[in-house]
């Protein structure tokens, strides 16, 4: 089984990913550092030199090579399914969890952030509070096609497992 973390920038996709993937004893990955792995270059790298364009291929071509992966938790990009046939391939090829949170969690959570994001560059207060707005009601049309839904921070890892295991079942 491969489980697919899909969300937003700053839900802290990678955090629960990898205690999720410690708890169900599966391997952990992130797209972006499997992305930077494979082309040795930053994600700001790529969205600077290679432009988005390309790092979408990128992360296309990275996404579909875990096809025949097992017992992984997989940690996606932000954008991830909404490009391409993504969200429609996760969904048949695993188990796809919408980590949800408030705009107000994300902005506090993007503006305090050490990780280096493109499309947040040079923002101002404002502008970022906006883009949040704006990119997450672009967003949620495709990311409510998860299978489940985990609210963070309200929700514990528990009650997460406990809908995976009920999913699992069926
Ligand atoms: C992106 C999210 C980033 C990274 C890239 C684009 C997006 O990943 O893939 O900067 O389009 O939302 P995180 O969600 O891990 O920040």
């Amino acid at each position: 089984m491969k489980i697919f973390l899909i969300g937003f920038m700053g839900v802290g996709k990678t955090t629960i990913g990898k205690k999720l993937a410690e708890l169900l004893h599966y391997s952990f990955f992130d797209l972006d550092k499997e992305i930077e792995n494979y082309t040795k270059k930053s994600i700001s790298e790529i969205f600077e030199k290679d432009g988005e364009k390309y790092f979408r291929e990128i992360e296309s071509f990275i996404l579909k090579s875990f096809l025949n992966h097992k017992n992984a938790v997989i940690s996606t990009g932000g954008g991830t399914p909404c490009f391409f046939d993504h969200m429609d391939w996760m969904n048949e090829n695993g188990l796809t969890t919408y980590i949800k949170a408030s705009e107000d969690f994300i902005y506090h959570r993007l503006s305090h952030a050490k990780k280096p994001r493109p499309l947040l560059k040079d923002f101002s207060e404002e502008k970022l509070k906006n883009f949040i707005h704006a990119k997450l009601e672009e967003r949620n049309s495709v990311y409510k096609k998860c299978q489940i839904i985990y609210k963070t921070p309200d929700e514990k890892l528990d009650s997460l497992l406990e809908k995976i295991f009920l999913v699992l079942k069926k």
